[in-house]
């Protein structure tokens, strides 16, 4: 795992980071006095793990994506399917939240949600989404674009049914996204849930299911040092992508 060791100089920490494949260790400048805690100002990282190179990445950003995600689970990152999904409401106006992937395949990204949540009624209103994954010890981000649409009904039972019970009926107690008086209401209801369903299987809620985002834009990202971060991206057109370099 990552670790900090401090040097002599007191305010320089040398970042021991195991997924280093650059001889350099990172370097984490940060504030000197260890008895104040750092102004938000003086806090940052210069990247040197990795590079991307246009030579080393894969024709097909999925697969690429695949590639990355499976790196991030070899290195034992705390939930490497946490993803922010921005959405845009019908007048224009963005949000933002963290979702779980659940998902990925050349037809796109899939993700499951309440219908009915605010993320649900933006989707229904404008069916274009963006996800960003940030991978910190890593030092990459990869951003994805595409158009939303919902998957089958089969599909979203075949997820409901692989849920651990618990969430099967948290799925029915929450109208996820509005106002309750207070959380009593959801433990009464997931009482009520545990006795309606007792000894029975769980139905999917007709609210609940998985939306899948067919990309047409992935942008890979790699921290580099002086700020000079590498960024690759690719942008669908027709059958294939193409593939261009973007000034950080
Ligand atoms: C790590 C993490 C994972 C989450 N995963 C999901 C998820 O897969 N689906 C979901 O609906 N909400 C998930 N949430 C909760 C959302 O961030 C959000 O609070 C909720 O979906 C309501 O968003 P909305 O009101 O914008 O629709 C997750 C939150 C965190 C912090």
């Amino acid at each position: 795992m990552v670790q900090l060791k401090r040097l002599d100089k007191p305010n320089l920490k040398i970042y021991n980071n195991k997924y280093c494949d650059i001889p350099l260790p990172a370097l984490v400048l940060m504030p000197s006095q260890d008895s104040k805690p750092p102004a938000i100002a003086d806090l940052r990282c210069d990247y040197r793990l990795k590079a991307l190179l246009e030579t080393e990445v894969n024709a097909n950003p999925i697969q690429q994506f695949q590639l990355w995600f499976d790196q991030a689970l070899q290195a034992d990152l705390p939930e490497p399917n946490a993803m922010t999904l921005a959405t845009v409401s019908a007048d224009g106006r963005p949000s933002a939240r963290i979702v779980l992937l659940k998902g990925v395949d050349p037809a796109g990204f899939v993700f499951y949600t309440n219908y009915q949540s605010r993320k649900g009624q933006e989707l229904a209103a404008t069916p274009w989404a963006a996800l960003v994954f940030w991978w910190a010890e890593l030092e990459r981000q990869v951003r994805i674009e595409g158009r939303v649409s919902k998957v089958s009904d089969t599909e979203t039972e075949t997820y409901f049914d692989s849920r651990p019970r618990g969430s099967q009926l948290g799925a029915w107690a929450s109208e996820q996204s509005q106002v309750i008086c207070d959380r009593i209401v959801l433990e009464q209801r997931l009482q009520d849930l545990e006795q309606q369903y007792q000894d029975q299987s769980i139905p999917r809620p007709p609210h609940w299911g998985g939306y899948r985002l067919q990309p047409d834009l992935i942008e890979f990202w790699q921290g580099r040092p002086n700020r000079l971060h590498d960024r690759l991206c690719y942008q669908r057109q027709d059958q294939s992508w193409a593939l261009q370099r973007l000034s950080p």
